[in-house]
């Protein structure tokens, strides 16, 4: 028997022979010092591979010693690092997940704390920690006959490749087509991968289009518009899968209306795009104990943060709901549309919400 199948057994073994005699979290704090994958409660991943796939993604090839949830492709994870001391969490859709392994692009973003760290500090061997799954799988529905749009821009690829592994796996013969956006030939991603997916998936034609470079080998230049639309000739009920920027999508919803497209129209934001702040005045957020100063202009999840507290959070782009907490009291302005909300009690997403007056939470 192999040391990995040993290990494996002596791990079932701890984890299921001493589950009604010591508690979870005691399990945990003495079996992390033997192996960190040793757990109960957390769902620890060890690195075994980083490469970049181009642009500034990076994939992670993760593995984990308990079964995973081999989900629809398609709905989002969260990972988790501890970064100086603090547990951060971001939201991510993984490209493949197997029984016991996944895969994950990450995108380097500016100023962004947790892909910068994922980046710079994270080697082969180290581990990482899952949350939840959330979201609907896109284009479940899709009948044989139909041929989806793809339509993608930076981290958007990654829920574009996630659908093409799908595809690749359960309907081969499936007609697909995907148009990649980036601003240089350089930000292209996963042009490797997709030449790999071209011969299990023979039906997929691959468009790029870059937005501030005129490569002579890329055919379309600028931002999504009807000669993007028209090149990728599609009948006009096909289900289109709109993945990016607010612009990408701002861009491919105003196209379709204009030519009046029947298909049905998915969209995946990843950035999230914040409506303007009022006018900074200054109130008071009472959260237990505490009393803390704010302007109006600051998400109530950064200013709690700010002052030391831990709420809970997972996306930050109020997708997830991790971070709802209930306020008993004042108005919020959801930072996402705009709306204000009324005085009294309510469940608010604290980070896409401004306090707009003193207001009380009770996380
Ligand atoms: S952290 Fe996900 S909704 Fe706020």
């Amino acid at each position: 028997m192999s040391t990995n199948t040993w290990r494996r057994q002596l791990q079932d073994f701890a984890g299921t022979s001493t589950s009604r005699l010591v508690r979870d979290d005691v399990f945990d704090f003495f079996a992390g010092h033997v192996d960190p994958l040793w757990t109960r409660r957390r769902l620890l991943v060890e690195v075994l591979a980083l490469h970049p796939v181009g642009g500034e993604m990076l994939s992670l090839h993760l593995r984990s010693h308990h079964r995973l949830d081999q989900t629809a492709a398609g709905r989002h994870i969260e990972l988790c690092a501890v970064i100086d001391g603090v547990r951060v969490c971001r939201s991510y859709t993984p490209l493949f997940i197997g029984e016991r392994e996944l895969e994950i692009g990450i995108k380097k973003i500016a100023h962004g704390r947790f892909s910068s760290w994922i980046h710079e500090q994270l080697r082969v061997g180290d581990h990482l920690e899952i949350q939840q799954i959330y979201g609907e799988p896109p284009l479940r529905t899709l009948a044989a006959t139909q041929t989806p749009a793809l339509i993608a821009g930076g981290s958007g690829m990654t829920l574009a490749m996630a659908m093409l592994y799908d595809f690749a796996e359960r309907q081969p013969t499936q007609k697909v087509r995907l148009l990649q956006y980036a601003r240089t030939a350089f930000d292209l991603v996963y042009l490797d991968e997709l030449a790999a997916l071209q011969q299990r998936l023979p039906q997929l034609q691959v468009f790029f289009a870059l937005t501030q470079d005129q490569d002579v080998s890329t055919p379309l230049h600028g931002h999504f518009d009807r000669e993007h639309w028209q090149a990728l000739a599609l009948p006009d009920d096909s289900p289109v899968l709109v993945c990016g920027p607010a612009r990408l999508i701002d861009g491919v919803r105003e196209v379709l209306r204009q030519f009046g497209h029947r298909g049905e129209l998915y969209v995946e934001a990843y950035h999230r795009e914040l409506q303007s702040a009022p006018e900074g005045a200054t109130v008071t957020v009472r959260v237990q104990e505490h009393a803390i100063t704010s302007t109006t202009q600051q998400l109530l999840l950064e200013r709690l943060e700010a002052a030391g507290l831990k709420p809970a959070y997972g996306c930050r782009q109020g997708i997830c709901m991790s971070c709802t907490c209930r306020k008993t009291q004042g108005r919020v302005q959801n930072a996402l549309d705009g709306s204000i909300s009324e005085e009294g009690e309510e469940d608010i997403r604290l980070c896409i919400s401004r306090p707009l007056t003193d207001i009380d939470l009770s996380l």
